[in-house]
């Protein structure tokens, strides 16, 4: 697969066949996934990849978490102005694709759940980064670079992937189960498995900006 189909291709599959994803297959994807580049090389990352019985343990206490009402250990930030717009179509999109209606809260909320357990994913993996009061903006940085590598390096086997918010959203149940020592923030989790084609959710393609609304372009008159 080139560059052009795996970036144009990539998208966030929220709903997987039950069919287990080999350890190997994942190593080739990190393995490819951890030259993606860092801040003076610092490498901030950890990568607790999980499936199994483990990972069902955790998809069970988050969601019941969830459904009681816990709020996660690290609150969405409150968005303002475009990035408010930009989320509310975004959930405009996907719930018109999954026919749930706006008023309908319960089945809004039935959805929300299955990202408490990484959309029935067979694996997921959580990043975490050592030291972040130490590596601050450079740490984030570089786990967001190796995000987006996972994601594309996934294709290449078949792979779909959704970066998840939601799926890091109980640090304890994550430090419980995955043995996350206090030295260690948990920031974001990517579940991974072979996408299920039938689902509505996955037909979405989310919207950008076109180049023009966010490029500013200097010396090419
Ligand atoms: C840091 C980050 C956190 C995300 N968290 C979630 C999440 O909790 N639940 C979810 O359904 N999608 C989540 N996503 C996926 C985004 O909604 C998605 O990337 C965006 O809408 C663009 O769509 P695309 O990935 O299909 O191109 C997250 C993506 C990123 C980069």
């Amino acid at each position: 697969m080139n560059i052009t189909t795996a970036l144009e291709t990539r998208k966030s599959i929220r709903a997987y066949l039950d069919k287990p994803v080999p350890r190997e297959e994942i190593e080739g994807i990190l393995a490819k996934a951890l030259r993606s580049p860092s801040a003076t090389n610092i490498q901030p990352w950890n990568i607790y990849v999980v499936t199994g019985e483990v990972l069902e343990k955790i998809k069970k206490d988050n969601l019941e978490l969830f459904q009681e009402g816990i709020r996660p250990t690290i609150e969405e930030p409150e968005l303002t102005g475009p990035f408010k717009e930009r989320r509310r179509e975004l959930a405009i999109d996907l719930f018109n694709l999954l026919g749930i209606k706006r008023e309908d809260k319960e089945k809004r909320k039935d959805w929300t759940a299955r990202g408490h357990k990484y959309f029935d994913a067979p694996a997921a993996l959580i990043l975490t980064t050592s030291n972040y009061a130490a590596g601050g903006t450079w740490s984030l940085l570089g786990i967001g670079a190796l995000l987006q590598s996972i994601c594309l390096a996934a294709l290449e086997s078949e792979l779909g992937t959704c970066v998840s918010e939601q799926g890091v959203s109980y640090h304890e149940v994550l430090r419980k189960y995955l043995s996350i020592p206090a030295e260690e923030d948990i920031v974001i989790s990517i579940a991974l498995g072979y996408p299920d084609p039938d689902h509505p959710a996955n037909k979405l393609t989310s919207k950008r900006e076109p180049i023009d609304k966010v490029a500013h372009w200097f010396g090419f008159e």
